[in-house]
């Protein structure tokens, strides 16, 4: 008998029957979902959908929750939420969520003081993450709230990076952006998905999303109405009319 190590089929996220919500409503209602490594998973829904909330759950980030949610087939189930990113899974919130009066430079240096704790060597230096996004480093001294909203994105996804997280869950980051930083962000995540790097890509943005994903899961009703490829989501009308007004 071969010995197969037992994490090459581990899920780097895995729920099952994931129920939440916020005081006595409920707004997840029984979520299955998987995300293998390397893969760009699109979570898509309407307006309300509970696509937020999904991503709060696995951060542990308010809902109550209850069912099973591994990362990296550890039961993060009540851990603080600073453990949970310690496995190597970063959130860029709706709103990247960065610090206004700090400047590029020192918001990307804050991001390198939480290592993981498992990370021998950091992939992600300031200087590659200014490699890879010379804009910020044109911008290393200008404040984060003086930044375009593209150049926000950009800095929220290198504070990602340099937590050495290799799963970035992002939600909506195309939201509000003009059509260029949009293209300029298509660009930048399916780069980083070339590099392997795992994305969890919650979207109202239908064609970027489709055009990233490798596969992709709608929530409606507070489960997953749907989960397989953008092929296959094109082609399925009453999903898209139904769950996202397409
Ligand atoms: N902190 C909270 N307390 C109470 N209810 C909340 C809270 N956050 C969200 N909700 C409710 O939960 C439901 C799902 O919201 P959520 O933000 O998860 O949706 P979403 O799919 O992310 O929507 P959007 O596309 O607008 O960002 C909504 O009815 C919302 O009003
Ligand atoms: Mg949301």
């Amino acid at each position: 008998m071969t010995t197969m190590p037992m994490t090459a089929a581990v899920p780097l996220l895995r729920l099952r029957d994931v129920r939440a919500g916020y005081g006595g409503g409920t707004i997840l209602n029984g979520v299955d979902l998987d995300l293998a490594r390397g893969e760009v998973l699109a979570l898509l829904g309407r307006n309300g959908a509970g696509k937020t909330t999904l991503l709060h759950t696995v951060f542990n980030l308010g809902p109550t929750v209850q069912g099973e949610i591994h990362v990296r087939g550890e039961d993060v189930h009540g851990w603080p939420t600073h453990r949970i990113a310690q496995l190597g899974v970063a959130l860029v919130p709706q709103g990247r969520g960065v610090f206004a009066d700090l400047d590029v430079q020192d918001s990307l240096r804050l991001a390198t003081l939480a290592p993981r704790p498992q990370q021998t060597t950091p992939a992600w230096t300031l200087d590659a993450v200014y490699a890879r996004f010379p804009r910020l480093f044109e911008r290393r001294r200008t404040r984060s709230g003086a930044l375009s909203g593209g150049e926000r994105q950009m800095l929220a996804l290198g504070r990602a990076l340099l937590t050495q997280a290799d799963v970035i869950a992002l939600d909506e980051p195309s939201e509000g952006l003009a059509p260029q930083a949009v293209a300029a962000l298509q660009e930048h995540l399916a780069e980083l998905a070339r590099d392997g790097t795992t994305l969890l890509l919650v979207e109202q943005n239908t064609a970027l999303a489709l055009h990233l994903a490798h596969r992709v899961a709608v929530l409606g009703h507070g489960r997953v109405v749907f989960d397989g490829t953008p092929e296959a989501l094109a082609a399925d009308r009453a999903t898209l009319h139904t769950h996202l007004g397409v």
